[in-house]
């Protein structure tokens, strides 16, 4: 006995799939051919995400879940956990071209680029043997050369320069990579990565767009920006509000300019939330950065960065009556090295 269970994406595109009793939805996708977004199949990445929009489902008894609580009180659910009890409607934030695309790959590479950005971000360039196509916003895994430890990061070059991914650290110096980067990296240093892997992509609608970067946050959204600019048309109103906690760790400033030299329409907004006596510009997280006209009803908000910043940012924009389903989050945790 199963259930069928129709999968939505956002370029209007449906696929059916039939799911096995027991089964979770996303082991039945894969098993149908259809790649869903998803990392460690176990409920602590949130990679998976998706939103029930009808029937009945459960969960794997026992599972973690990465979700928030607002997440969960909006509909959303976990593929990797979400048991159907029924027939079920379920909606993916990303194209069908992302889950009928090439899996991912893994493949040797080696260090091409090293450069310290900021006081505690360096800028990790790699080389890798094969073609990894990622759309802006996605991420690689990468093992930590002359380690057995793997680590996440999003992809923060230009997505036409695939045999060169430049990738934003953060260094936690007692981390592997933290270690790596401030003790021995070198260029031609060999590794291992694999990808590319996540759903926060840009989507179709048409609106008013708000990127809102924490910290290294920023790393997937600058692609997506300029993605954005690349697309055919009026590029649409857009604002993005980068902050750190400290105006030694802000990095990128020289791109962003760029950027606003590129698009009239964009309008940045940088901002520390514990400032020294020196710094005189805007003070608080980027959301703060953020007056409530910034947001509009038809706006689409992409925010990435530490889990207080994504539940804060839903809870802002549930108040100004922007629907769930028009904001897009990568949450980036402090994860522990995996093998
Ligand atoms: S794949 Fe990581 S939470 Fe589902």
């Amino acid at each position: 006995m199963g259930f069928r269970a129709a999968l939505h994406f956002d370029d209007g595109m449906q696929r059916e799939i039939d799911v096995p009793q027991g089964q979770t939805l996303l082991d039945a996708a894969l098993a149908a051919g259809l790649n869903l977004a998803h990392q460690c199949r176990s409920g602590s990445c949130a990679s998976c995400i998706c939103t029930l929009v009808s029937g009945e489902a459960g969960n794997v008894p026992g599972r973690a879940s990465a979700l928030l609580r607002s997440e969960i009180d909006a509909g959303m659910r976990l593929a990797c956990s979400l048991l159907p009890q029924a027939d079920v409607a379920v909606r993916f934030a990303y194209g069908s071209r992302l889950a009928e695309g090439e899996a991912a790959i893994r493949c040797d590479a080696v260090v091409s680029g090293l450069r310290q950005l900021s006081s505690d971000v360096w800028e990790l360039s790699i080389q890798p043997e094969k073609r990894l196509d990622a759309v802006p916003g996605q991420y690689l895994r990468i093992q930590v050369p002359g380690t057995g430890s793997w680590r996440s990061y999003s992809i923060s070059s230009e997505p036409d320069s695939p045999e060169r991914l430049s990738l934003v650290v953060k260094i936690h110096p007692q981390g592997s990579m933290g270690r790596y980067l401030l003790e021995r990296a070198g260029l031609g240093d060999a590794c291992c990565v694999e990808g590319p892997f996540g759903a926060f992509t840009l989507g179709s609608w048409q609106g008013p767009h708000v990127f809102i970067a924490g910290g290294t946050g920023l790393g997937p959204i600058l692609p997506m920006i300029d993605q954005l600019r690349e697309r055919p048309g009026r590029t649409p109103d857009t604002i993005l509000a980068f902050a750190c906690s400290r105006e030694e760790g802000l990095f990128h400033l020289d791109e962003l300019s760029l950027r606003q030299d590129w698009m009239a329409r964009l309008d940045v907004r940088v901002g520390v939330s514990r400032p020294s006596p020196a710094w005189h510009g805007p003070v608080g997280n980027p959301l703060a950065l953020l007056e409530d006209a910034a947001f509009k009803p038809d706006s689409i908000v992409y925010v990435c960065g530490a889990p207080g910043l994504i539940e804060a940012t839903r809870e802002r924009c549930s108040s100004l009556g922007i629907p769930p389903e028009r904001i897009r989050a990568e949450q980036y945790l402090p994860a522990p090295d995996t093998a």
